[in-house]
């Protein structure tokens, strides 16, 4: 299958790459390297580096045709939505509504769409939190996630295109950036190893769905051929909170780290974990990978690269 992956160098997407290419599936990236890596894409892959605005991206659509259009370019901080949430929204929102609309264009069967399940519903009534539940974002982010969803389902009842929009919990692996300001298991496994305290935000008993990206990869494999036009929680249903999640990684990269406590986040909520019945349901996933095993995966991915990398260079390209 010819599978178009925005967003395909960044953290996520480029697990998703590699899960189709080791399915023999072709694929093609786009990305504009605002947050991801060139040497995050698999070998196998052909990167476009493009903006997902600019004019060379429907180039791409129309040169590559793609059958199944994977979208996971977006701006992808919380806080950066807070600061800035009118370049969040052309992102993520405005940047969802042109994808969808290539797509059905250039003749592709399905979109498979990344949105948020940490965010669009805000503070949930009931946990765990099931799709239904009222939206009602804490951030802009959770606003121009769910903008995005409602550009792919607007696209299917426009042009009669397959989807199928996936509401991740917080998702934690390899190559996820431990210098951003998200993704609290790479900053902990960042700083333990380099001997430094972790920053816990406010009391720290914030609980979030922690997820492993490999679980994430399966999703987005079964998606290809179920779960048509349905959105669909993709999460552990467990909270875990940020002190669990210390101690945790501190247990897995091996000795006593200290931590001091930092102010709570601006939209941060307070305690969301997803009801995921309805993927076990319609694709037959669920979570595979404990906490545990995923934290020992990822602190071994980051000591592995530490080991390559010469003091003082920095781990980007
Ligand atoms: N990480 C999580 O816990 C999580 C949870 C829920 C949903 N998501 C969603 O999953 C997707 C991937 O998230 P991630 O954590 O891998 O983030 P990421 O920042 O690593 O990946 C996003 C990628 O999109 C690219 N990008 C950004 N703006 C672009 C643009 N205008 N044109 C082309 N490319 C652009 C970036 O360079 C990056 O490679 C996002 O859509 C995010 O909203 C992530």
């Amino acid at each position: 299958m010819r599978i178009l992956v925005t967003g395909g160098a960044g953290f996520i997407g480029s697990h998703v790459v590699e899960g189709y290419l080791a399915e023999g599936h072709e694929v093609a990236v786009i990305d504009n390297l605002s947050t991801g890596r060139r040497s995050n894409v698999p070998r196998g892959a052909t990167l476009f580096e493009v903006d997902i605005h600019a004019r060379e991206t429907e180039r791409i659509f129309a040169e590559f045709r793609p059958e199944v259009v994977n979208h996971h370019a977006a701006q992808s901080s919380v806080k950066v939505s807070t600061e800035d949430p009118v370049h969040d929204m052309e992102v993520n929102g405005a940047g969802t509504a042109r994808i969808v609309e290539l797509a059905a264009r250039y003749g592709a069967r399905k979109v498979i769409y990344a949105s948020s399940g940490g965010t669009v519903y805000g503070q949930p009534e009931t946990l765990p939190v099931p799709e239904d539940h009222p939206i009602r974002p804490l951030s802009p982010y959770g606003v121009s996630k769910y903008a995005g969803e409602l550009y792919v389902e607007w696209a299917s009842r426009a042009f009669g295109l397959d989807y199928t929009i996936f509401r991740y919990g917080n998702a934690y692996g390899p190559r996820q950036d431990p210098s951003g300001e998200a993704g609290v298991v790479a900053i902990f496994i960042g700083r333990m190893l380099r001997g430094q305290p972790c920053i816990i935000d406010g009391d720290g008993l914030q609980q979030k769905d922690y997820l492993y990206v490999g679980d994430i990869v399966r999703a987005n494999l079964l998606a290809l051929e179920r779960g048509s036009r349905t959105v669909l929680n993709i999460g552990t249903g467990r909270g875990t909170n940020v002190l669990e999640i210390f101690r945790a990684v501190e247990s897995a990269v091996g000795g006593p780290a200290a931590f001091e406590h930092g102010p709570p986040r601006p939209g941060d909520v307070r305690a969301v974990w997803l009801d995921v019945r309805r993927a076990e349901e319609v694709l037959g996933w669920r979570a595979e990978v404990s906490l545990e095993e995923g934290i020992a995966l990822t602190a071994a991915w980051f000591r592995e690269q530490r080991a390559f990398t010469p003091p003082g260079t920095a781990p980007r390209d």
